[in-house]
């Protein structure tokens, strides 16, 4: 690959941010599909894709579901609950919402290997679908489509799983649309913190 390929690369890698305000633009469905379309091009264990994702578009239903949501915080402990209403928020200005599910096809498939394998599973199956995350957000910024990777949320999937009538194991969600704000890039723990080399 040309340098030129690289530094672009990389340059999607740095610049992109999460973006917490939208604007009130809807994704024409093209964008969307190459935005959801790259998710499964993503690694995953033993190419099992454990993944599946429901695409909230309909923002009729999206605004009964984010007064759900808001009705559901009064459960939760005080100091937690303006958080989770940060992110109904954010759920609240996306015109589009995608919620990914891990399907368990991984540790379906691999139930005859018995433990200790499955119980290390659940983690292949949770970082084969945040890598098909990472995939959607840096496709979404080339397309100039910000986005929100949101799991605080978790905290009330119940009332997620029952407004969207899922049942499966909800992992994390992501709010898609037209960028409202141009956030700074928080900083990063300098490199020689991060990697230690054995040479
Ligand atoms: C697994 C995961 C969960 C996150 N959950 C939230 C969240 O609940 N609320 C939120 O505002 N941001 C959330 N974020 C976004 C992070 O706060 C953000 O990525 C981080 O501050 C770095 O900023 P940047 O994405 O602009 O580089 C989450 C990111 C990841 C990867």
């Amino acid at each position: 690959m040309n340098k030129e390929v690289q530094q672009k690369l990389l340059m999607f890698m740095k610049n992109r941010r999460t973006i917490r305000k939208f604007k009130n633009i809807s994704i024409d469905s093209e964008v969307l599909e190459a935005i959801l379309g790259s998710a499964q091009w993503a690694p995953s264990a033993h190419n099992s894709q454990p993944w599946k994702f429901v695409v909230v578009t309909n923002m009729d239903f999206k605004k009964k579901l984010v007064n759900n949501l808001r009705s559901s915080c009064s459960k939760l402990p005080n100091s937690i609950q303006m958080l989770v209403h940060k992110s109904i928020d954010i759920v609240d200005s996306a015109p589009v919402v995608v919620f990914a599910y891990n399907t368990k096809r991984l540790s379906k498939k691999m139930i005859y290997l018995g433990e200790p394998y499955l119980s290390i599973s659940n983690y292949a199956e949770i970082e084969s679908i945040s890598a098909a995350i990472q995939n959607m957000l840096l496709m979404a910024y080339a397309y100039g489509v910000g986005s929100a990777w949101l799991n605080m949320i978790l905290l009330i999937k119940d009332q997620i799983n029952e407004s969207l009538g899922e049942t499966s194991d909800l992992v994390s969600l992501v709010g898609f649309g037209y960028p409202d704000e141009k956030p700074k890039a928080h900083s990063r723990v300098p490199i020689d913190k991060i990697i230690r080399h054995i040479k």
